[in-house]
């Protein structure tokens, strides 16, 4: 993020600060409008699932074009239900990376157009950030504190020292969850997002088809899970061969039992090492059964107390952007209006000062 120098000055211990943010970094087109970086006063998301089913995936051109065509009419129709005008906000924050350039750029433009023509400081926010941040729309995070970040795209587990301070512990080497998940949804034959699927299909299995837990090192918390796709797609290919029925729910609960395992692991692990004082779920993935039930008995038994955003704060939306925002907001740190889509942001150089 460029910083600004601006006359726009942080008064947050004496007045409201509501800022619009925009999301479009994928497949979500999503306007909202925030108070003090806590309370949603207007969430809108138009989600281009049902488009991008026809292809099995997001396709990045179509989703650009969509977000295009919806991004006017709702930032319009999210001020006139927030009951402020237009002048009343105090900063516009956008989504600026990693997502898909394309669709990034369509959110960036918006809200450059917005901040320059209502004279308002510029927020480019990090996608992960505004994940994490989720959380404060629930619940006042406790420094230091420990994020388990699960989505189609990333896979991290994150340190937050103090407020907006980010530091990436772990990560994944290779596929993040939800993609993994819609890998092993669509060898399963199951729909695009299969994420959700593979859930319901674990969830309602008695067996597990055994499959490997991938620790890496010793003490690492980065994740692997191409290994782990590619065994279920062993398995699937050699039932195919045999002409055995493919036992997709224990497939699927094989497959949720190792990822839940290593992740619930790592993550609570990562709370006792660095003395974190909450553990935040977040991302697409926080929706998933099996990750949660799992979650929520670790912690209860080592009394780690757990955040979990409600599902609509968990999937893409514009609301957790405009929570991130706020933090750079009260530290007085505002973009440029040169920002553009910045595909593969570094969430630590996005922390503040
Ligand atoms: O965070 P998100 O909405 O979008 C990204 O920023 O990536 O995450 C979407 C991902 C998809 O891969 C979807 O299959 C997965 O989250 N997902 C799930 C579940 N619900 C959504 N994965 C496993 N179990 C679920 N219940
Ligand atoms: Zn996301």
């Amino acid at each position: 993020m460029n910083k600004a120098s601006t006359s726009h000055t942080a008064d947050a211990a004496t007045k409201d600060v509501y800022i619009l943010a925009i999301e479009t970094s994928c497949d979500e087109t999503s306007v909202a409008i925030v108070k003090n970086g806590k309370e949603v006063i207007v969430n809108h998301v138009a989600s281009q699932i049902e488009t991008h089913k026809a292809f099995g995936g997001v396709v990045p051109e179509v989703a650009s074009r969509q977000h295009v065509e919806c991004i006017t009419l709702l930032i319009e129709q999210t001020i006139a239900e927030s009951g402020l005008q237009a002048e009343e906000l105090d900063a516009i924050a956008v989504t600026e990376g990693p997502g898909l350039v394309g669709a990034l750029l369509v959110g960036i433009m918006a809200a450059k157009a917005l901040a320059f023509a209502l004279d308002k400081p510029l927020i480019g926010t990090h996608h992960i950030a505004g994940h994490i941040y989720a959380n404060q729309l629930v619940e006042e995070i406790q420094y230091p504190a420990i994020a388990l970040v699960v989505s189609g795209g990333h896979t991290e587990i994150v340190r937050l020292e103090r407020e907006g301070r980010f530091q990436v512990i772990g990560q994944t080497r290779d596929d993040a969850v939800g993609e993994a998940y819609d890998k092993v949804a669509r060898s399963l034959g199951f729909p695009y997002p299969g994420g959700p699927h593979v859930d319901k299909a674990a969830q309602a299995s008695d067996t597990a088809t055994p499959l490997p837990r991938v620790w890496l090192e010793e003490g690492s918390y980065d994740f692997s899970l191409s290994g782990l796709k590619s065994a279920v797609l062993n398995v699937v290919n050699q039932s195919r061969m045999k002409n055995e029925e493919v036992d997709s729910g224990s497939i699927a609960r094989g497959f949720q039992d190792s990822v839940v395992e290593v992740l619930v692991a790592k993550a609570v692990r990562a709370v006792h090492e660095y003395g974190g004082k909450q553990l935040l779920l977040c991302g697409g993935v926080a929706a998933n059964g099996g990750l949660r039930k799992a979650l929520q008995a670790s912690c209860e038994a080592q009394q780690i107390p757990l955040v979990i955003p409600p599902m609509k704060y968990c999937t893409d939306n514009a609301a957790m952007i405009g929570a991130a925002a706020y933090v750079k907001w009260t530290h007085g740190e505002f973009s440029d209006l040169f920002i553009k889509g910045e595909p593969g942001m570094s969430l630590e150089a996005w922390s503040v000062q």
